[in-house]
């Protein structure tokens, strides 16, 4: 009790409560510190009461935590972005992968059910294998071809067999300002080349990370529950995303197109992982904006900080 007392001060003192308005909900946020999960807790803090947990106040593999602390907040949503993202370091760390994408999923959604919370999962367009040459729906057949992939489904099949009120959000290619991504590695990498190679046979959906943070705000408001594909429209490859980045910010390099094999990376990666939206559609949501025109605004929203 003492020791449950001194956590629960513990999470009083540490995690980052924002928002309060009339007729908001509860929500509590997983990853609060990485590229999606500081959108989540910035866009839902607007219209909902918002706990942002990062991995110091909840690691989501310790499961008594995890129980302990939402059963504290009593939150009416578990949002849970935290996953180990490192696609090619879990080819090695395979234990870790599966340890925070399965089982630190399986803790969130015992510790939402048991609050009697909706849950809402992020995953990935990895859970297939790429070798379609059309837009992969829902419920199209899974089969992922990396660890990551394979511990991102595992995470998936928690969900769906441990909550009763689940939606699972798979997405792609997220780029913002917060972390790591794709667009802000380019741009770097344009501060001292004028050459870069990059891959031509990945072919996918790039995602803004703000814009997919919207559209979650509005599915989790609703009781539509299932999977959804989220991404920006439209398709490219990795080519064609690198140049339209440089484009787009006004930069002359020059950018030549390689094969995956050239990188000799550890993980393999989906060929195409193109999304089609049916869930979205069906649901009566709107899809989100063509990729070319969130790209552009992301890079004049670089240029204006
Ligand atoms: N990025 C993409 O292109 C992409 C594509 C498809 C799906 N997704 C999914 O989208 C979600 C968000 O991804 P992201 O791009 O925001 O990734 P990210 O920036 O790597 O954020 C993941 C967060 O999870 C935290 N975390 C890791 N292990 C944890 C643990 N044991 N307990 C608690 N927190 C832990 C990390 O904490 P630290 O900051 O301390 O490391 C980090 O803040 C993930 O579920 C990912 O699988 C991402």
């Amino acid at each position: 009790m003492v020791q449950k007392q001194a956590l629960i001060m513990d999470m009083r003192l540490k995690t980052r409560v924002s928002g309060n308005r009339v007729g908001s909900m509860k929500i509590l946020v997983t990853g609060a510190n990485g590229q999606l999960g500081r959108e989540l807790v910035k866009v839902l803090s607007a219209h909902h009461q918002v706990i942002g947990c990062t991995r110091n106040e909840l690691d989501v593999t310790d499961l008594s935590k995890a129980r302990d602390i939402v059963q504290e907040a009593r939150p009416e949503i578990v949002v849970h972005t935290a996953a180990y993202t490192h696609v090619d370091q879990a080819e090695a760390d395979q234990d870790r992968a599966f340890l925070v994408n399965a089982y630190g999923t399986r803790n969130m959604t015992v510790a939402a059910q048991q609050a009697g919370a909706k849950m809402m999962y992020i995953s990935t367009d990895y859970v297939f294998d790429g070798r379609s040459t059309k837009p992969y729906r829902e419920y199209d057949f899974v089969n992922p071809v990396n660890v990551y992939g394979k511990s991102k489904l595992a995470g998936e099949d928690m969900v769906k067999t441990l909550s009763d009120k689940y939606f699972i959000v798979r997405t792609s290619w997220v780029y913002g300002r917060h972390g790591s991504n794709f667009v802000k590695n380019m741009l770097r990498l344009a501060e001292t080349r004028t050459e870069i190679d990059v891959v031509c046979d990945q072919v996918g959906s790039p995602t803004y990370a703000p814009e997919l943070a919207w559209f979650i705000k509005e599915l989790l408001e609703s009781e539509k529950y299932g999977i959804y594909h989220v991404s920006n429209t439209g398709a490219c490859s990795r080519y064609e995303w690198a140049k339209a980045i440089f484009a787009a910010a006004g930069l002359g390099v020059t950018v030549r197109p390689v094969d995956t094999a050239k990188f000799l990376l550890p993980a393999a990666r989906p060929a195409y992982s193109v999304l089609d939206y049916m869930a979205i559609r069906l649901n009566g949501f709107s899809t989100l904006r063509h990729w070319r025109t969130a790209l552009t605004q992301f890079i004049d929203e670089l240029r204006s900080i």
